[in-house]
């Protein structure tokens, strides 16, 4: 047994390394390309069927939700009891499955979450996004290169605008103010103590006459060594990034591992979609946050032009493709100690519009989770074994098929307080009318 561990553990970590988009010799590992890091396959013509044509004609279909608090229960699973549907919000529709009795396993049962969790690991969790864990420079040296070139970039020429800073309009900048500039024009969230240390650190605070600084002051600084210490926290810093976790993607198809082959059929009787469709989606993600570990504010699938070619079905990297993820099913791997809830931020608001958190995410901490989490509309706690499920998009009336991305949709993963978090996250990707000649580029046979 052991060697047979001590084997597969060797054999992954030789044959691993492969390329975006190579199915190499672990099949069950296959790094989808529009996530990695290089693109070897190219199909940039939407009107290129290179992936094969897909051959069926099909309609999307949404569960109903009813209304809020409604439950519905549903066979997803020969030889298991029903799993019970709840409906937590209709705008969007977010449905939470789980089962009622304790006894009766959940959407997933603990030993295949335990198992999902395994296997990411053998894979290989990497972080979400490059950079920290291999930044070896040094701050100092950064801040240097400041001293000898005042001179800010075209894009940040912004910040040397008093009047930018200077929010009240009373002639002094006070912490308050630098927390809110940071907040709304770089989208890095400080708390008082950062902003002491980044003041002491820049050596400015000697200077400072009762905290504040005066305009006079103000021109007398050097803008840019303040710039490049807030870009360095929001680039190197993993608490200060809009994203801070480890992933790992696990493939679910005919090759695949028999638990995952297994929550797919679960997946097709929870959805009532096409087959097709469900093959079609994503790998499995799979993501591990430690503490601090959190996903501010977001939307699965992309706010573009809807003639723009859709990423799975064609092997292109945003800018120049749009994430079409018609459904997120996220499951839950563990239970976390403290924090790490999913937040919906404006999940039946009446309120509260995309339109205005939209418009005023460069005017306040609305998307940071580490702060906001718990002013959400709906917040749901991680628990072993149950799934939540929503669509980031409508279905289009005139073709049944992928449709505009349901904005209210909005939503993240709040800070993990203490212990560590695991989720995997099912993307089911679906054509548009545009896109309904070309298959999913996932889409490798399942029968
Ligand atoms: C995501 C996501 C939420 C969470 O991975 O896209 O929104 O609770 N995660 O981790
Ligand atoms: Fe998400």
């Amino acid at each position: 047994m052991r060697f047979v561990w001590i084997f597969r553990v060797f054999f992954i970590s030789v044959f691993l390394n492969g390329t975006c988009g190579d199915r190499g010799n672990l099949k069950k590992f296959w790094k989808p390309c529009f996530v990695g890091d290089q693109i070897e396959n190219t199909c940039t013509d939407p009107s290129n069927s290179c992936h094969g044509k897909s051959d069926k004609q099909f309609k999307l279909v949404r569960l109903e939700g009813v209304k809020t608090g409604h439950v519905q229960w549903l066979e997803v699973d020969d030889g298991r009891k029903p799993v019970k549907l709840i409906t937590r919000a209709m705008t969007p529709l977010v449905l939470v499955v789980i089962s009622l009795y304790v006894e009766i396993p959940d959407f997933l049962s603990e030993e295949e979450c335990d198992h999902i969790i395994t296997l990411a690991k053998e894979s290989g969790l990497q972080t979400s996004t490059s950079g920290y864990f291999t930044y070896d420079g040094d701050l100092d040296e950064e801040l240097a290169l400041a001293d000898s070139d005042w001179t800010l970039a075209p894009e940040q020429a912004f910040a040397g605008n008093y009047s930018l800073w200077d929010a009240n309009g009373d002639g002094s900048i006070d912490a308050q103010e630098v927390k809110a500039f940071a907040g709304k024009h770089k989208q890095l969230y400080l708390d008082d103590e950062e902003v002491q240390e980044m003041v002491k650190h820049l050596q400015i605070n000697d200077e400072l006459r009762d905290g504040r600084i005066k305009e006079q002051f103000f021109n007398k600084l050097n803008i840019n060594k303040i710039m490049r210490y807030m870009n360095f926290l929001k680039d190197k810093s993993p608490r200060h990034r809009f994203r801070f976790s480890q992933q790992a993607w696990l493939r679910q198809d005919k090759t695949a591992d028999p638990v995952l082959r297994r929550l797919h059929e679960r997946v097709i009787r929870l959805t009532k979609l096409p087959r097709r469709i469900v093959q079609g989606g994503e790998p499995m993600q799979v993501l591990r946050y430690e503490k601090f570990g959190h996903y501010h504010g977001h939307l699965d699938s992309t706010i573009k032009d809807p003639t723009v070619p859709c990423c799975h079905q064609n092997h292109l990297r945003a800018p120049d493709c749009r994430v079409c993820r018609f459904i997120t099913i996220l499951y839950y791997l563990n239970n976390v100690e403290e924090g790490g809830e999913t937040a919906f931020l404006i999940a039946d608001n009446t309120t509260t519009t995309p339109d205005e958190i939209e418009n005023s995410k460069a005017a306040t901490n609305e998307f940071n989770l580490s702060i906001n989490c718990h002013s959400a509309n709906l917040v749901l706690p991680p628990m072993k074994g149950t799934a939540i499920m929503w669509y980031n998009n409508f279905i289009d009336p005139d073709s049944g098929l992928l449709g505009a991305v349901d904005r209210s949709t909005y939503h993240g993963g709040c800070d993990v307080i203490k212990g560590e978090k695991w989720i995997a996250n099912n993307w089911l990707t679906a054509p548009t009318k545009y896109s309904k000649h070309i298959k999913s580029m996932f889409d490798t046979g399942f029968d």
